[in-house]
């Protein structure tokens, strides 16, 4: 049998060689004779089909594939005319439970005559892709919202000034007892609340720059549970925490990130209502990428979940947005300040949410900034 000299010069019968190297490759490989019969398949093509290669390997492509008719016209049209085709936008490939959008390329499979026998698939799982574009799309939006409502902060706070301070000379007059009493309460009262919405806009559009210290996430993630539990003494909610406890100090903003992890949580509790459980989850995760070419980093992932009613999809787009709330007395800025701390800190945020089964925030963080 012919041999590969590798640099040790181990011997490696070729057919292992290159079944190897197939094997190796991180995009899916999908091998198919001219009869339409699949010949080769490696583990990153299982990985996005969700087939075993057992399965894959002598089934008929179009008939693994039969949900995905853009492949399927892929692979017969290169077969027939030997020409690659590509389609990076809009193909998917669906398996029991995910939907994975894909770059897919059809090689023709040449012998060195020139005769055509087949076609070659590559499959690239682009979700992580997909999911920046999403994140870049939404700061774009946030962006020229955040500079609008930023505008209209400062041209109310001067007038809000003068009816705070009318409010609180009339008080003055009114002798204790009066009933209009408790309508300048309630006006000073609202003047407020308006005023600490307008703090928060005006911080959302100044980038405040990062006050970097090295932060125990364990320790602010604990501090701010201990308050919440006191907070929701008489409601039947369980704690639940899973801290990997090999994650180091990273640099970080401390009370920017307390900012945002308590954002997070109480957004949990105020959708468990009455009983329910909220699970704060942290992990390192090695080597993620944040962009195609960015060089490799190390990012803590922190998870917040519960298992309340969950968001309606309509909803899960707007969620982001400032003053989109579902609660009466909510803002509906807490995410977009929680938007904004994540991505000054070179982060990335998402959520998963399942109607009626609960709610998953991640946030991602480097480890160093
Ligand atoms: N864990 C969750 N479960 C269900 N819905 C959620 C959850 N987190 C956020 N939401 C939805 O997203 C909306 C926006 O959240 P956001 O924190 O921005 O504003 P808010 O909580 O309504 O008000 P506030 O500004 O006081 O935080 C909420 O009103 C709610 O509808
Ligand atoms: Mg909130």
């Amino acid at each position: 049998m012919k041999q590969h000299n590798t640099d040790n010069e181990m011997q490696i019968p070729l057919d292992d060689y290159y079944a190897t190297v197939i094997d190796s490759v991180g995009d899916g490989v999908i091998v198919i004779g001219r009869d339409g019969i699949i010949t080769l398949c490696n583990p990153a093509a299982e990985e996005i089909g969700g087939f075993s290669r057992r399965h894959a390997l002598g089934a008929r492509f179009q008939k693994l594939f039969s949900q995905e008719t853009t492949l399927v016209e892929m692979v017969a049209k290169t077969t027939r005319t030997g020409i690659t085709i590509s389609d990076h936008e809009n193909v998917v490939v669906r398996s029991t439970g995910k939907v994975t959008p894909v770059a897919a390329t059809c090689y023709p499979l040449m012998r060195a005559n020139g005769e055509n026998i087949g076609a070659i698939l590559t499959l690239k799982d682009i979700t992580y892709i997909r999911e920046l574009e999403a994140a870049v799309r939404q700061a774009d939006r946030l962006s020229t919202m955040g500079t609008l409502a930023a505008g209209l902060a400062h041209e109310v706070k001067n007038p809000l000034g003068g009816i705070k301070g009318a409010a609180q000379l009339l008080e003055r007059e009114l002798a204790e007892g009066n009933d209009l009493l408790e309508y300048t309460r309630v006006m000073i009262r609202e003047t407020e609340r308006i005023d600490h919405i307008i703090r928060e806009l005006l911080e959302l559009a100044s980038p405040r720059g990062l006050k970097l210290t090295p932060v125990n996430l364990h320790r602010v993630l604990s501090d701010i549970l201990l308050l919440q539990k006191q907070a929701v003494i008489g409601r039947e909610i369980s704690f639940v925490t899973h801290f990997d406890p090999s994650i180091p100090d990273i640099m970080a903003d401390g009370e920017m990130l307390t900012r945002l992890f308590l954002n997070l949580i109480r957004n949990a509790l105020d959708a468990l209502a009455e009983s329910g459980r909220l699970t704060v989850t942290s992990r390192v995760l090695s080597d993620y990428r944040m962009a195609k070419n960015e060089r490799q980093s190390r990012m803590v992932a922190v998870e917040i979940s519960d298992d309340g009613p969950g968001i309606p999809k309509d909803d899960l787009e707007n969620i982001w947005t400032p003053f989109f709330s579902s609660k009466a007395s909510g803002t509906g800025l807490g995410l977009t300040i929680c938007h904004k701390i994540v991505a000054e800190h070179r982060g990335m945020i998402k959520v998963e949410s399942d109607t009626g089964h609960g709610t998953k925030f991640t946030v991602l963080l480097p480890l160093v900034q």
